[in-house]
């Protein structure tokens, strides 16, 4: 995975600095549709939805200067339904060059121009999900062809140079033998890859949690594997403290230490701010302070650990450095962060 440059790292650092200390969030995720492409068995989205109410392009100015976020997820329901995702994405992204703006999406409408036009318009990392290598894929996400034009668009894509694709593997107990086929696949397409955790509180269905011991062991022998497939090039994005939090929740069926709502919160399509992506209570957008006394300050819900958490439940020491080791331009590869631990702050 490229690295960001020194003054934008520099710029990143700083902001996150501040808002850690102002109680603003780190990361912010638009949701800038409830609409999808897909049906995917683990999740709550699939098919049109009302998208009348929706933020307009130039409204989300107004979410980045209050909120003042510096990393941003543009995701949904499948956000490359909307044809001014650029438009989007240009009002998300200020001169400064922050936000570091990632896209996640499935990919299924996407293409050379309009990822040409994105990574123009400001997106820093296109996050791509594939739960299985092959047509499985498809089976899954209720979306036939999919595998195929991922196949062909990716590699295609990759091989423009610009190494900011990073396939998005969400673990469940149906793909967890193929967490390293999935990252052979991200090496024959010359792309990264990041793990996810599957949590049942999307939809209630504890059918795609690992249980038994013998998926734990499973998860555990090809996440050791994983772990030795590290090189000098990032290419695992997750960090080692991450794959490790990932085991426990797993182990533990849940995480607690959650900071949704303070440390990070969703804007959802019409605008209205939620703790996460599966916490329904809404707050406008002047009242994320209410929002983290009323829901942050008792929250003891621990039932997922989707990347937004594992960014963001550790010291500020660890975050800093991991970032510092992994995406940013200085320190030397390979080196040991000062915290290997997920202590919360
Ligand atoms: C909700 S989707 C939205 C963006 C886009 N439609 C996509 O699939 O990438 C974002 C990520 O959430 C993951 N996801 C969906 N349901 C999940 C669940 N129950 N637990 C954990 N992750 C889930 C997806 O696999 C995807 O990588
Ligand atoms: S995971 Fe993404 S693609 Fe699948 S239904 Fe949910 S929002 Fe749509
Ligand atoms: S653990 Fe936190 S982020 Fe996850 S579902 Fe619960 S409140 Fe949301």
């Amino acid at each position: 995975m490229h690295k960001v440059p020194l003054v934008e790292s520099l710029r990143i650092i700083g902001r996150g600095s501040l808002n850690w200390m102002a109680e603003r969030p780190i990361v912010v995720s638009f949701e800038v549709t409830d609409s999808c492409t897909c049906w995917c068995k683990h999740c709550d989205h699939g098919g049109a939805k009302d998208d009348l109410k929706n933020l307009k392009p130039a409204d989300y100015r107004r979410y980045m200067n209050a909120l003042k976020p510096c990393v941003v997820q543009v995701s949904g329901g499948e956000p490359l339904m909307r044809d001014d995702l650029v438009e989007i994405v240009r009002n998300i992204k200020l001169p400064s060059g922050l936000p570091y703006t990632i896209l996640v999406s499935n990919w299924s409408l996407m293409t050379e121009e309009r990822y040409l036009e994105l990574r123009e318009a400001g997106v820093d990392q296109f996050s791509v999900s594939l739960d299985f290598p092959d047509a499985r894929h498809d089976h899954f996400r209720r979306l036939p062809g999919l595998y195929d034009r991922l196949s062909r668009v990716i590699p295609k894509l990759a091989a423009l140079g610009h190494d900011d694709i990073v396939l998005n593997t969400c673990i469940t107990s149906e793909n967890v033998h193929e967490i390293n086929a999935a990252a052979d696949k991200a090496r024959e397409w010359g792309v990264n890859i990041c793990y996810s955790a599957y949590s049942a509180r999307r939809t209630g269905c504890q059918d795609y949690m690992l249980s038994s011991q013998e998926q734990l062991g499973l998860m555990n022998r090809e996440l050791d594997r994983v772990e030795k497939r590290r090189d000098g090039s990032n290419w695992i994005v997750n960090a080692p403290t991450t794959i490790e939090a990932t085991r426990r929740y797993f182990e533990r069926g849940g995480m607690p230490g959650c900071k949704a709502g303070l440390r990070f919160l969703v804007v959802n399509a019409r605008g209205e701010l939620q703790p996460c992506s599966m916490q329904f209570k809404t707050y406008p957008l002047e009242q994320q302070a209410r929002m983290v006394k009323e829901f942050t300050e008792s929250n003891t819900c621990d039932q997922c650990y989707v990347s937004i958490r594992s960014y963001l439940d550790k010291r500020f020491s660890t975050l800093l450095w991991e970032n510092v080791r992994g995406f940013f331009s200085f320190a030397k590869r390979g080196e040991r962060a000062p915290e290997t631990d997920t202590a919360r702050a």
